[in-house]
């Protein structure tokens, strides 16, 4: 009796700590709108909301509580914005450089350590190290892995024309991650069995398509219950065949010396990796992960632009016949021509397509951050350490203060200086802002530009499927619920 009355009394006193330790939470609680105080009902009303992952539906919810709102996933309280003043004092504040401690090891399991997965001052530290691999002088010596692969891709679109709608997505998919493997490791990898078969691509595939479950699903990351599911097997094996592929290409990298290596004119980005390992900042495991962490940041995201560019222009064809115009200029003949980095200046109406195709569909829609100590946002609110920021990157690209009642219509003439130069600038942030944006945000607008410079100016791309239709679901990378098909026929 009396034993029982002690666990009663230890138990109410652990709880009132727990209670006591959270206060600033509960404090944080009655300041922002939201579905506040109820974190279980919040989890499976949001989850049924989230995980459903139909980006539209978070719209009425952020018109009903207000551009910053209160949400849980799980039993974690998160922040979720798309008020660019929030996403502006987040982004640029030293607090909050942290990716979400959670998404960062569950990417970790299945990539390693890299720039996606390293926190704190081991990231910030690998952010130095790897930007010079980066600079314009290495992005321009990618311009004939850019020309080829694209080139290569072009030849197969040839072969569709005539056939009807195609699901040309898993094509671009391979032409993404050829020239994101190639620009890593360097060309000689197409020596490499698995890579030319394809092996190597459905393994970071089925490793994307893991750590995204690892994320949704926290419990999966338990070794038994992977094992039991099977994820535990397909994990090893992907991570696997990587490994050994790597492991081969570095070792002939390591083995060559840079003066005899054929693509001395070429930079690839491993080759800071090796010159770090080589003077001990940067252990061979981690310069394995690096490569890994920086193909599979590149080829969806790069895929998925070009992707839904191509989607909107056969949606759109007035549009597409002002950019068929300004790239035949450019290039008066159809087939094969070689892009150059100045030809890619001088295609402005391309740029507001790809900028607004970003608006409207950024390929990384929501950017989490983990505030390192408690955050005070300037109107007073503070954001204890322990809750998630959301930056909602395709809610504020919508978010109808900035973009007007028209928000959700696709309309490059966004991008016209003039109209671009009066939004707030954190209103349209598809490579994030601050100290950890997107290292390879150049890189990826540059590759995008070039394939669809050569795919536009060789083919008229339409479709059946209509704009109002799409319907957009949450992922690591964003994905369309349906996909739409294209037709390619031949311009002369
Ligand atoms: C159009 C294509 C791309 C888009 C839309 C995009 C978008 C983004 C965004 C929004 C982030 C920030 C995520 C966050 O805040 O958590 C990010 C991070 C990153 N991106 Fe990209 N990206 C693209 C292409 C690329 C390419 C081509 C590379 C590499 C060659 C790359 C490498 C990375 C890396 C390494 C990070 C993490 C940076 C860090 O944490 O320091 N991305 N990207």
């Amino acid at each position: 009796m009396m034993f029982g009355k002690i666990l009663i009394a230890v138990c109410l006193i652990l709880w009132i700590r727990f209670l006591w330790n959270r206060r600033k939470l509960y404090t944080m609680l009655l300041k922002p709108s939201g579905t506040m105080g109820l974190p279980i009902i919040g989890v499976v009303i949001q989850n049924i909301l989230f995980l459903r992952g139909k980006m539209k539906k978070r719209t009425p919810f952020m018109n009903k509580y207000g551009s910053t709102f209160l949400t849980w996933m799980g039993f974690t309280p998160v922040v979720m914005t798309r008020d660019p003043n929030v996403a502006r004092e987040v982004l640029l504040s030293s607090v909050c450089l942290n990716r979400n401690e959670h998404s960062a090891n569950a990417m970790a399991l299945s990539m390693g350590l890299g720039l996606l997965t390293l926190q704190g001052a081991p990231w910030m530290e690998r952010r130095k190290q790897m930007n010079p691999a980066f600079k314009q002088n290495v992005l321009l010596s990618f311009f004939p892995i850019f020309n080829d692969e694209s080139r290569a891709l072009v030849n197969l679109l040839n072969s569709y024309v005539g056939k009807g709608e195609i699901d040309v997505l898993p094509e671009i998919i391979k032409w993404s991650f050829r020239i994101s493997f190639q620009t890593t490791v360097g060309t000689d990898v197409k020596e490499e069995e698995n890579f030319e078969n394809d092996t190597i691509l459905k393994s970071y595939q089925s490793l994307v398509h893991i750590t995204s479950l690892y994320i949704l699903l926290p419990i999966l990351r338990n070794k038994i219950v992977s094992k039991l599911f099977g994820f535990e097997k397909r994990r090893e094996r992907a991570v696997s065949t990587i490994s050994k592929t790597m492991d081969n290409i570095l070792d002939k990298k390591m083995r060559s010396h840079p003066e005899s290596n054929p693509e001395s004119e070429m930079k690839i980005i491993i080759e800071r990796g090796i010159e770090l390992f080589r003077i001990g900042e940067m252990p061979f495991e981690e310069l394995k992960s690096e490569c890994g962490s920086l193909i599979v940041a590149a080829f969806e995201t790069t895929a998925h632009t070009v992707y839904h560019t191509l989607v909107l222009l056969a949606m759109f064809p007035e549009c597409q016949n002002i950019v068929f115009k300004e790239i035949k200029d450019i290039f008066p003949m159809v087939g094969d021509f070689e892009v150059t980095y100045e030809d890619l200046q001088k295609v402005p109406y391309l740029d507001r397509v790809l900028n607004e195709t970003l608006r409207l569909i950024p390929s990384v829609p929501i950017s989490v951050r983990e505030p390192s100590e408690d955050f005070r946002l300037s109107n007073g609110v503070v954001i204890p350490k322990g809750v998630l920021i959301v930056i909602d990157i395709f809610s504020a690209h919508r978010n109808p203060d900035h973009w007007g009642p028209e928000a959700d219509n696709f309309n490059p003439d966004n991008f016209i200086p003039e109209n671009i130069g009066e939004k707030h600038p954190f209103a349209y942030i598809p490579f994030s802002r601050g100290k950890r944006n997107c290292i390879g945000w150049r890189y990826g607008t540059l590759s995008s530009k070039l394939a669809l410079v050569k795919i536009l100016r060789n083919f008229e791309v339409s479709t059946s499927f209509r704009y109002e239709d799409l319907d957009f679901v949450d992922n690591l990378v964003m994905k369309l619920a349906q996909v739409p098909r294209l037709v390619f026929q031949r311009r002369t």
